[in-house]
């Protein structure tokens, strides 16, 4: 049997292959199989409904008419009914299930089922892109986690990614920084911890701009000078990112992230001038006041709001850069598509920069990739307000990952007493990022989220710690029977799926190409997350009703192909997420 990856869209294909011999228009007609409710089987056609209704006709009758032409290979497979007004729904037979569970059976080969429309584009993720010369804080950490996730769920999709951090290194704040770099610079503080010496002159050197006018006009020659190429400014400038970069990185290791690119808005410095011609060029950019500014008429609020993209002074900033950024990613990556992950707080600097570029590329008759801006709300304390310190300090986010790594080792030191220390220090070391990483993309990432380490890091709920060691258990199911996962001679000897806990667990275990195609589709991972969670969920289930280590071999081998799924999708998945997983807890 040829097996599909994703079995709901194999479905749409056949039920739109057979749209004609039905009698209706394929042109007009979206089958919409989805994972459908339990109780309804496993997938669902709601686009007959629809279809109908357009047409004033009777969608019980084309439902009929679609499945009487479905061909052998899909009733085979699927047991097919028509339910209320017209759904058409289908239960995978054990056969079709069992077929599906050999053939993906390595991550490679769930990753070739899994190319989607996808497959082969070129995508650039703007993600993490802080700005220079200031420590990370919690509130980096959205950007960082959530990227990487989209990077890796494109992948797994057949793209190329380009993982490009677009950190903000060509502020204005670099003048103030610069003039007190001059004056106040501590060579040893420089040596030891480079971001704080840069906070600390950055923060004297605004108090005493706002002191005296003389040292605001004095800093802002510093940039001016900074701008205009001069050579002590540039090595200053170079120097505090070089430091920050590296400081940077640390947070990367640890999170796992290598960027392909660091080409943050100096870069785009020269290429700016390009962008006001065409822009003026064409037509979009206007003088205001000074400004060279852009209006979208057709927009209730930007048809007065401008989006200035050169200030009174001449200066570029930030709309300039991302202009040019747009421009260069479609030229030099030849993006598909471009990702760019930041706060909600950008979401209309990013609307008025997308309708821009769009207006701005039809025009020149550039190709237009896929421009999404990937939102997600603000990390909260308990108390709904702001993450801090107890002392209402910000939060580093070094600090915080090392207090994650801290309480993971006191969870772990709670339940596993037959570890090693050494060992248990490298458990905690995951488990304690993994609850951070996890605590994010378990939520919708639209939604504010409330930073609370006890239902963090602990093995209740959705958490990092119920899927971790989830997947350390069934690894000490193996390690306990002598056997390896997805071993061969084991799985050949399995007999067919039975018990009803069987077939709810290879229900669930196709599904993930759903999941996957769902949080791809809406650059959403938190899709995939849920998915993983109720998945341990099922094989819980399993686990309980059906003994693994009974003596017939060949339900003990089915047992075993269950159980060696289930920890290829739970792995799979959490590498997708990002996080590292562990054969014992
Ligand atoms: N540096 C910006 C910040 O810290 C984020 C940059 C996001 N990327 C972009 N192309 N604008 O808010």
């Amino acid at each position: 049997m040829n097996v599909a990856f994703n079995l709901a869209a194999d479905l749409d294909a056949a039920l739109l292959a057979v749209a004609p011999a039905a009698g209706l228009e394929a042109s007009g007609f979206a089958p919409e199989v989805r994972t459908a409710d339990a109780r309804h089987g496993d997938y669902q056609a709601n686009g007959v409904l629809g279809y109908a209704k357009a047409r004033k006709l009777n969608p019980r009758d084309i439902a009929e008419k679609l499945v009487a032409a479905l061909p052998a290979s899909v009733t085979d497979s699927y047991n097919v009914t028509i339910a209320g007004p017209g759904f058409i729904n289908f239960t995978a037979k054990p056969s079709l299930l069992a077929s599906w569970l050999r053939t993906f059976d390595t991550t490679a080969h769930l990753r070739s089922g899994a190319g989607t429309a996808k497959s082969g584009q070129t995508w650039v993720v703007d993600y993490s892109s802080p700005n220079t010369a200031k420590q990370m804080h919690v509130g980096h950490l959205r950007s960082m986690v959530i990227g990487e996730a989209i990077c890796r769920l494109l992948e797994f999709n057949g793209a190329k990614v380009v993982r490009d951090n677009h950190i903000g290194d060509w502020g204005t704040g670099f003048g103030m920084l610069i003039w007190a770099y001059k004056r106040h610079l501590d060579p040893a503080k420089l040596a030891t911890d480079p971001l704080e010496e840069f906070e600390r002159l950055y923060t004297l050197g605004q108090s005493a701009a706002k002191a005296d006018p003389a040292v605001l006009d004095e800093s802002r020659q510093e940039l001016v000078k900074l701008q205009s190429g001069d050579a002590d400014n540039l090595a200053i400038w170079k120097k505090i990112n070089d430091a920050t970069l590296e400081a940077f990185q640390q947070i990367y290791d640890r999170l796992g992230i290598k960027f392909d690119v660091t080409l943050g808005e100096s870069f785009y410095r020269d290429q700016v001038d390009r962008v006001y011609r065409e822009l003026t060029e064409v037509g979009l950019a206007q003088e205001s006041q000074g400004a060279l500014v852009v209006f979208h008429p057709e927009h209730p609020r930007f048809k007065t709001q401008p989006f200035i993209m050169r200030k009174g002074d001449g200066a570029s900033n930030y709309a300039t850069t991302d202009l040019a950024t747009a421009l260069y990613r479609l030229e030099h990556f030849h993006a598909d598509g471009i990702v760019v992950v930041t706060d909600f707080r950008q979401a209309d600097h990013f609307e008025q920069l997308y309708l821009t570029v769009r207006k701005w590329f039809a025009e020149r008759h550039y190709r237009l990739p896929e421009l999404q801006h990937v939102m997600f709300g603000t990390v909260t304390g308990e108390d709904g307000k702001a993450l801090r310190t107890r002392d209402g300090g910000i939060i580093k986010l070094k600090d915080l990952l090392a207090e994650a790594e801290a309480r993971a080792l006191a969870l772990v030191n709670e339940r596993s007493s037959d570890i090693p220390a050494e060992e248990k220090q490298a458990i905690a070391a995951v488990v304690g990022l993994a609850s951070v990483q996890y605590a994010d993309l378990s939520q919708n990432r639209s939604s504010d989220y409330v930073f609370a380490w006890d239902k963090m890091i602990s093995l209740e709920g959705n958490t990092a710690a119920y899927l971790l060691y989830a997947g350390a258990r069934i690894h000490s199911i193996f390690r306990k029977l002598g056997a390896t996962p997805g071993d061969a001679a084991t799985e050949t000897a399995a007999s067919p799926l039975e018990t009803p806990a069987e077939l709810a667990l290879a229900r669930k275990l196709v599904k993930f190409a759903d999941a996957i195609r769902l949080a791809t589709d809406t650059l959403r991972p938190h899709f995939l997350s849920l998915y993983l969670y109720e998945l341990a969920g099922e094989f819980s289930g399993f686990y309980a009703a059906d003994k693994v280590a009974v003596d017939d071999p060949a339900v003990r081998a089915r047992r075993l192909l269950l159980c060696a799924r289930t920890l290829l999708i739970l792995e799979t998945g959490l590498n997708l997420l990002g996080l590292r997983t562990l054969t014992r807890m």
